[in-house]
């Protein structure tokens, strides 16, 4: 069977106000009346998929487990995270939590779109007969911008078909770099999603960063269980160094693999990207909560709690929670960051 893996570390900080550390982007409703983490979970149900490891954060366990339960689902293992140590630690955890070595583990972050999932469906299908040979495989997003908040893939040659060797994993590039790749073609954008057999990931740590399988092993030997909870030994874990699996497993591994696929995904890394997949109405807005518009275009309005009214403006972010309320400029919400660093000061 393929166990889903779904990552629920993030904080999530550029969805601020909504998005906040007690309750991450991965816990909203922000495309549907479902969470992210309810689409995410959903979309890798039925067809053959065992029932999911969690891997979160210990704060939220109770979040994710009424999420959970509220579409039917139980965890075969919802692991806890005494601290964060990024998404390498993460998945080690997961890998060393399956019930089979040669289990295919498909790591998925909790809070990200996919439109079309027959589509990731069949790309998975596509990726399983080298997955069960031993590759990494990764799933390719073609590219539209010289992003450099993702990892870049070089696509090599056609393994089988759909599937293709990875020439070259860059994680993060500098402006530059991301404009080459662009212009060069033969690229797509790290989709963020994996699957390779749980003994194949924790071979290319013991290669590539053995003090992280040390540290998870260390910490899973001496972990603590209460039903499907899984709490890893919290001195052990603080061990690990913090790194993602892009920078120690994937840009280093060898046999490493890629899909690229069409299927309408998006991470929702911020308010204008969120504007952009919603549906809006004949005058681009997109709403949700108590909002009153009138004469007014191309805008993101929510609110969880307050009535917010206007009129006459165009191009505007605003949403309210609880006491706070962000408005800023369509095309601008990047920059939440550069708020909430200006509000810690
Ligand atoms: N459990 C757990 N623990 N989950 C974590 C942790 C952690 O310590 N850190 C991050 N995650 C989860 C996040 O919640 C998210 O769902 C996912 O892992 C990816 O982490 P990000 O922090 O969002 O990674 P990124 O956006 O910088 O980069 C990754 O995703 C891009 C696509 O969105 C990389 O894989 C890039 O190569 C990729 O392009
Ligand atoms: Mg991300």
């Amino acid at each position: 069977p393929i166990v889903p893996v779904i990552l629920s570390g993030g904080s999530g900080t550029r969805l601020w106000p909504m998005s906040r550390p007690e309750l991450p982007k991965q816990f909203l409703s922000l495309t549907s009346t479902q969470t992210m983490l309810q689409l995410t979970a959903a979309r890798a149900r039925g067809r053959g998929f065992a029932a999911p490891i969690i891997v979160a954060n210990a704060a939220h366990a109770e979040e994710v487990e009424g999420q959970l339960a509220s579409i039917g689902l139980t965890p075969q293992a919802l692991v806890l995270e005494p601290t964060g140590r990024n998404t390498a630690p993460a998945i080690a955890l997961a890998a060393l939590a399956a019930s089979h070595p040669e289990d295919a583990l498909l790591v998925m972050p909790s809070d990200h779109v996919i439109a079309d999932v027959p589509a990731f469906h069949a790309a998975i299908d596509a990726a399983l007969p080298l997955v069960n040979d031993g590759w990494l495989v990764t799933f390719g997003i073609e590219p539209d911008a010289p992003e450099i908040g993702y990892g870049w893939i070089q696509t090599g040659d056609e393994i089988v078909p759909g599937v293709h060797r990875v020439a070259r994993f860059v994680e993060k590039p500098p402006l530059d770099r991301a404009e080459a790749m662009l212009a060069a073609g033969g690229h797509s954008w790290n989709g963020g999603i994996f699957l390779f057999r749980a003994d194949m990931y924790l071979g290319a740590l013991a290669s590539y960063a053995p003090e992280i399988l040390h540290a998870a092993q260390q910490a899973m030997a001496a972990a603590t269980r209460d039903g499907t909870r899984v709490t890893p030994q919290a001195e052990a874990f603080a061990a690990s160094p913090s790194d993602s699996i892009d920078y120690a497993v994937m840009e280093k591994a060898e046999r490493v693999a890629v899909v690229p696929v069409s299927m309408g995904w998006s991470d929702v890394g911020s308010w204008d990207a969120l504007h952009a997949i919603s549906e809006r109405d004949e005058d681009e807005n997109t709403q949700g909560g108590e909002v009153i518009m009138l004469d007014s275009r191309n805008c993101l309005i929510r609110s969880d709690r307050v009535r917010i009214a206007v009129v006459g403006v165009s191009d505007l972010v605003v949403v309210a929670s609880g006491d706070d309320v962000l408005i800023v400029p369509r095309g601008r919400s990047q920059e939440v960051k550069k708020l909430l660093d200006a509000m810690k000061r």
